[in-house]
């Protein structure tokens, strides 16, 4: 089956051929990164912008990377320096940034279904690098891309989301991806950050962390999201630690073999210890490298590229 999407907004709304086609292009460009000659030629003459209205470290700097591994012209343009700060609208600035002639917009931003909107407005792709707390597709292709590679089929396989789920735009993608792929996925935090309704999306929710963790064969962890928070939902962070921080006690409950995961950035000593972020179980970084080819994945099929084709280097 060919691809057809042009934009890539929500993981809610792919098929699992559609992710497993993405997931198929991210292998082969996987392979071209570890040649010597890093560089394939799918995208050059086109220019891409990085909009990023909300800070970022690792989805930036993977969007950056994947573009330049591609060929493509690459520019990044933050929220500070651009003229949002005076009053300019993100219909106006996408707009601008298309009539400078980009070839695609990915975009980054606090407001859920900011990414749908400009999509709405363009005639060029539009990529969803996070809209607040919706969706962020990609972090869910390189965590469901990261698992595949250590488990292998992710049909049947324990996944537990420990964490604030309600505010995670990052839970919300995975839970899309996982539960298409086949996976049985827990969801455990305090009862206010992991409410029962999020059983809707075909997901368990458990607030018994020791039979959880038991269970599981991944266990991803996610910070608190003090800046969606508009009251506090537990007493104090030191609360929350000692009731779900992942330490060397709790990690002891986890199958030897389970994999730990975060998408980052980590808050060390409160949802996860160091010794645990930096242990041998913790696949963090392998997430953070696997974005560079599942991004270049997204953004070569939706510039119009086929899945599976192997690349030559340039
Ligand atoms: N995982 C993630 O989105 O990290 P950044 O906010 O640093 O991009």
């Amino acid at each position: 089956m060919s691809w057809t999407r042009k934009h890539l907004i929500t993981l809610e709304e792919l098929s699992l051929t559609e992710i497993d086609q993405i997931h198929a292009t991210a292998v082969a460009f996987k392979r071209t990164l570890s040649r010597s000659v890093k560089k394939v030629p799918a995208l050059r003459g086109k220019t891409i912008v990085n909009l990023f209205l909300e800070p970022s470290t690792r989805t930036r700097m993977a969007f950056d990377m994947a573009a330049k591994r591609l060929s493509a012209d690459v520019i990044s343009l933050d929220g500070a320096s651009s003229s949002t700060t005076k009053g300019e609208t993100l219909r106006d600035t996408a707009q601008n940034i298309q009539a400078l002639q980009a070839d695609m917009i990915v975009l980054r931003h606090a407001a859920a279904g900011s990414a749908l909107y400009i999509s709405r407005i363009l005639d060029i792709p539009v990529i969803n690098a996070g809209d607040g707390a919706h969706e962020h597709p990609t972090q869910g292709l390189l965590d469901t891309f990261t698992m595949k590679e250590r488990l292998g089929s992710l049909h049947g396989r324990k996944v537990v989301i420990l964490g604030d789920i309600l505010f995670s735009r990052v839970a919300r993608s995975n839970i899309h991806a996982l539960v298409k792929m086949g996976a049985a996925v827990t969801l455990v935090g305090p009862s206010t950050l992991v409410p029962l309704w999020f059983t809707d999306l075909g997901v368990k929710v458990s607030y018994d962390l020791r039979s959880a963790l038991a269970d599981a064969e991944v266990v991803m962890l996610l910070r608190i999201q003090h800046e969606r928070q508009l009251s506090g939902h537990f007493p104090s962070l030191g609360e929350y630690t000692g009731m779900f921080g992942l330490n060397k006690t709790r990690a002891s409950w986890l199958n030897p073999k389970a994999i730990i995961m975060h998408p980052g950035p980590i808050n060390r000593g409160v949802e996860i210890d160091s010794e645990l972020a930096d242990g041998d179980r913790s696949v963090i970084l392998e997430q953070v490298t696997n974005g560079i080819a599942v991004r270049m994945a997204v953004l070569y099929l939706c510039a119009g590229g086929q899945p599976e084709l192997v690349m030559p280097t340039e």
